[in-house]
């Protein structure tokens, strides 16, 4: 697993839950970030629903944002979006440590989520933070011509006690 960038880890970036009030700047960011955006009222059915649901502000600005569902021991990260114009400074990798952290916190033992074949940025942070593939939905999202496959990856979340032992 990779260090935080140093432009994240000195970034003055905080998270704080994400509001209703939000959803302007959340939606001006989602409809540049994806060529299929979520609408705004999917972000108000999670927030409504108490998904949990971050957003990562620097100097009042809205950099990005995370959403998350946890039932039954099992998480699923349902969005994870930072800005066009703030990609690659390592802010994507800090949201989704904070989702795992989450999912942690609220007794999951597994995160699941889905991304496009087409996402390689997107697969190559899965993998660098321990989420391996472990399946494929069929024509799963809409794409430009017909349909496009889903990903599906998965990290084991292990109790706190064996994370911390130390190497045999
Ligand atoms: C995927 C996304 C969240 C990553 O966020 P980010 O802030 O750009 O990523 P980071 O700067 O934290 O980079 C983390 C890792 O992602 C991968 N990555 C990010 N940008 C990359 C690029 N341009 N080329 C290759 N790999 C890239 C790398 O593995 C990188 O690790 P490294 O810096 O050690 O090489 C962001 O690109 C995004 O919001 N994309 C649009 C929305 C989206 O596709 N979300 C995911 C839906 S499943």
């Amino acid at each position: 697993m990779s260090a935080l960038s140093a432009d994240a880890a000195q970034s003055r970036a905080t998270l704080r839950p994400m509001r209703e009030d939000d959803l302007d700047r959340v939606m001006r960011i989602e409809v540049r970030a994806y060529p299929f955006p979520w609408t705004a009222g999917i972000f108000r059915d999670c927030l409504r629903a108490a998904y949990p649901a971050w957003v990562l502000v620097e100097d009042e600005r809205i950099l990005g944002y995370g959403v998350l569902s946890v039932a039954a021991g099992e998480a699923h990260v349902l969005n994870v979006c930072i800005a066009p114009e703030d990609q690659g400074r390592g802010h994507g990798r800090r949201l989704l440590r904070a989702l795992v952290r989450a999912a942690r916190g609220q007794a999951a033992q597994r995160v699941f989520l889905e991304v496009r074949p087409s996402n390689p940025n997107a697969i190559a942070l899965y993998h660098d933070e321990g989420f391996n593939e472990i399946g494929r939905r069929p024509r799963y999202y809409p794409a430009h011509e017909g349909r496009e496959d889903a990903i599906v990856m998965a990290k084991e979340l292990l109790p706190d006690t064996l994370d911390r032992m130390p190497p045999l």
